[in-house]
């Protein structure tokens, strides 16, 4: 990389450093102030020219992604391999950039995209593969990264569900050529609003840097509507009381009095906050929060423990990882007979139950609305078959031990009842 080559072997650090050479063995003190500050005022436009890894924060995880792509300078004509069994928010902004979104299919072992099904989707148009470490579980990186390697693709980790989750050793989002994450509802670390964007190959970096300049920051009435709705969560939202919320959630944005988690036009398959910054309040705050990460995944691995402990010796369909992986689950996956039984049945027993995603490109249902997404119905059977069948248990800061026994409680009453899917 370029930032720790030599000025002959990098042309854009020579070019950046005008007239050096030929100020070398200057003697009197002026020429070699002057030098010096011109040494420094080229250096540091130098790391302005090739920034190797640069972050900036945007309104959302969405616009982060879409300011990779743009980034990386895929558009029009080019392919980019997403996972099935995500969100419409992967999508939108392959789409919103002209891009391609290809769906490979996902291994039931992990819930992440099967790197022995990515040959039958890569073409000549692929430039970038998209890996979604869902619910903070790592991807296969090894295979990952060896088959965009060989193709020379780039890498986008998606980190919108972990932080903190590791392969290898290695922080996942430090994998890839860039990593996006999220900062709305339901993500490890909740502020209301706000992704962030790293790139880390210094060809594309710049770009970014460029695409933040002319972003801009929300009006006041956005800002104020993400505080509303973080105060709503923090004061209110409590697993005890989860099942009510969801409806009245449903409820109020669906008489748009509250932001959907997806809009009237991001269904349609059009980006919205598109250009916008991360507000600076939240970018401070995510700063003072980040110092807690730590916390916050100790927390969370020990719940995973207890919800895994419970689920083997039951024999369940959980996901059996080797040692390579590290997750700091988001929320815990397990696969079921007969999802709407068991949401009944959990909401019944006032126990929070996550049901996404519901389909392979969540929330859309008919082979039409999966089509807006550039997702054939029946495509990827895997991903179909664990959206027909997964349910998610709470892992987050609001769960207590009395919730977690209650889980289990219900975990207990779903085996009785031959409700679990075996391992
Ligand atoms: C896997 C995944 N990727 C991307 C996103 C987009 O994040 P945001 O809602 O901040 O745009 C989400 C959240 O909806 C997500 O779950």
């Amino acid at each position: 990389m370029c930032p720790k080559q030599t000025s002959q072997q990098c042309p854009s650090l020579r070019k950046s450093l005008p007239g050096l050479r030929a100020k070398r063995g200057a003697t009197n003190v002026v020429s070699r102030a002057r030098s010096a500050s011109r040494y420094f005022k080229a250096v540091k436009d130098a790391s302005k020219v090739m920034q190797p890894e640069v972050t900036r924060y945007f309104f959302r995880g969405r616009v982060a992604q879409e300011s990779i792509l743009r980034a990386m300078n895929i558009g029009m004509g080019d392919e980019v391999i997403v996972q099935a069994f995500t969100c419409i928010a992967t999508p939108i902004p392959i789409l919103a950039v002209g891009a391609k979104p290809v769906f490979v299919d996902v291994d039931a072992r992990t819930y992440n995209l099967d790197p022995a099904k990515l040959d039958a989707v890569t073409t000549r148009n692929t430039k970038a593969i998209m890996v979604q470490h869902t619910f903070g579980i790592p991807a296969d990186m090894d295979r990952v990264l060896a088959f965009a390697a060989k193709h020379n693709l780039a890498v986008i980790e998606d980190c919108c569900h972990t932080l903190a989750s590791s392969f290898r050793g290695q922080i996942v989002g430090t994998l890839g050529d860039a990593m996006f994450s999220s900062h709305r509802w339901g993500k490890p670390l909740v502020l209301g609003a706000g992704g962030r964007a790293t790139i880390r190959r210094a060809e594309y970096s710049n770009q970014l840097l460029k695409l933040y300049e002319k972003a801009q920051p929300p009006g006041t009435l956005a800002v104020l509507q993400v505080l509303a709705e973080y105060v709503t969560y923090e004061l209110l939202l409590r697993p005890s009381t989860f099942w009510w919320q969801r409806d009245l959630f449903r409820l109020l944005s669906r008489w748009h009095l509250v932001k959907p988690t997806f809009t009237r036009k991001e269904v349609g398959g059009r980006m919205t906050d598109a250009g916008w910054r991360m507000p600076a309040l939240h970018e401070r705050w995510l700063a003072s929060r980040l110092k807690r990460l730590d916390e916050n995944s100790e927390f969370r691995r020990s719940v995973a423990n207890i919800y895994g402990a419970v689920l083997r010796e039951m024999n369940a369909h959980i996901c059996e990882l080797d040692e390579r992986y590290d997750p700091v689950f988001l929320r815990y996956p397990l696969l079921v007979r007969s999802k709407d039984r068991v949401l009944q049945l959990a909401r019944k027993r006032a126990v929070e139950l996550g049901d996404w995603y519901i389909s392979a490109v969540h929330p859309m249902h008919s082979p039409a609305e999966l089509r807006t997404m550039g997702y054939e119905a029946k495509s990827c059977p895997v991903a179909e078959m664990i959206a027909d069948h997964v349910v998610t248990l709470p892992i987050h800061s609001k769960i207590n031990s009395k919730q977690v026994r209650r889980t289990v409680d219900l975990l207990k009453e779903l085996a009785t009842r031959d409700l679990l899917r075996a391992a």
